[in-house]
């Protein structure tokens, strides 16, 4: 790590103790603290997660640090000030936020996320840092640091959407959970995840968003020889919701320790908005549970999965099997000609 990056770090590690002081200790901190009691959080977890306030000012970071001998450049290359458009100065990038600090595989704090405390006016819900030298979003998984020996212990990494579900997740218990920051699951996070586990259970939201990315992240992490598994929520909660209205015991029992097979979680996927009194949703649906049976999956569940298949659609077992040797036939051929998906073709990757 070049000194450079080196004084970043140091810079993040001042600004998330300021933020945590105005936070517990000030007045200006006391819609902050009143906001997060709300969503659950005690004092005791604020300050084990670290999470702080930032001031309304425009520049109240920018004069602490510039005290503590840094440069403006500096703060600006590590995204904690924004160089004004018209070259007059510089400025805060987070006011008048929750601040949640992001840190990296050996736990330093590389990044912050905002959120803004009412949603009014057109503030985006949570601000980022940006992409820095010290921080890139396709490779941080938030809580990789502090999850990493429970899932070595537990075997399983659970990922969520949001990193307000992970820290939902621990306070109910659960403390193997990650959250990729705003964006999709990348070729790097599951080059990451691989070197501490091949079993895996997607927990995303109980909505259309988080259905289709679970979906992708599912297909994803399957094309890497990984074990996936999906915890699905009722429709229109989150794992943070969830917990909120359902307890932490319903949680841990009810949706974590029983999360569905891989392949069954594409075949429902794929039933949704399907109608089978129509022959061209039959054969969609048909067709693409099949697909998801060609490959990585012992005799038995074939037999069960085609049943399944078989009930939901009317069409003869006879039928589907016939389909599904078909189906096989075609991906081994294409096997043969195309060679294995591997690590560093993130190309290949993103078409899965
Ligand atoms: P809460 O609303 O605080 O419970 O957060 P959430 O985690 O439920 O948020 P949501 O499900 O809407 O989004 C999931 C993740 O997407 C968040 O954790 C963020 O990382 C990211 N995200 C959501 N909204 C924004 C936004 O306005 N800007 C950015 N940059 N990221 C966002
Ligand atoms: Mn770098
Ligand atoms: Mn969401
Ligand atoms: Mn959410
Ligand atoms: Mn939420």
């Amino acid at each position: 790590v070049s000194p450079e990056e080196e004084r970043m770090k140091e810079a993040h590690i001042l600004a998330a103790e300021y933020f945590q002081n105005l936070l517990l200790n000030t007045e200006q901190g006391e819609e902050g603290l009143n906001y997060l009691e709300g969503r659950g959080f005690t004092r005791d977890m604020i300050e084990t997660y670290g999470i702080g306030w930032s001031l309304p000012n425009w520049d109240a970071l920018t004069t602490l640090l510039q005290h503590k001998g840094f440069t403006l450049d500096e703060m600006e290359q590590c995204g904690l000030i924004i160089k004004r458009e018209d070259g007059s100065g510089y400025f805060d990038r987070f006011r008048s936020r929750v601040m949640f600090p992001i840190r990296d595989d050996v736990g330093k704090i590389i990044a912050f996320s905002g959120r803004v405390i009412n949603q009014e006016g057109e503030n985006a819900k949570y601000m980022n840092s940006p992409e820095s030298p010290i921080f890139h979003k396709s490779q941080v998984l938030y809580n990789l640091d502090q999850a990493r020996p429970i899932v070595r212990k537990e075997r399983k990494l659970i990922i969520f959407e949001g990193f307000m579900d992970v820290l939902a997740a621990k306070n109910a218990g659960v403390h193997n959970g990650v959250a990729t920051m705003g964006t999709s699951l990348t070729p790097q996070h599951i080059q990451k995840i691989r070197r501490i586990t091949n079993q895996i259970i997607v927990c995303y939201d109980g909505d259309n968003a988080g259905w289709e990315a679970a979906k992708r992240a599912a297909d994803m992490l399957t094309a890497e020889n990984l074990t996936v598994e999906v915890a699905v929520l009722p429709a229109g909660l989150d794992p943070d919701d969830y917990i909120r209205s359902n307890g932490a015991e319903n949680f841990r029992e009810k949706i974590i320790a029983e999360p569905m097979s891989f392949v069954s979680y594409m075949m429902m996927y794929a039933k949704r908005n399907k109608n089978f009194q129509y022959p061209n949703d039959v054969q969609q649906y048909a067709d693409e549970a099949l697909s998801y049976l060609t490959t990585g999956i012992s005799p038995i569940e074939k037999e069960l999965y085609l049943k399944q298949i078989s009930e939901d659609t009317q069409v003869s077992l006879e039928t589907l099997q016939g389909q599904l040797r078909l189906k096989e036939t075609q991906s081994s051929d294409r096997a043969n000609a195309t060679p294995q998906k591997h690590f560093n073709e993130p190309k290949q990757l993103q078409q899965a």
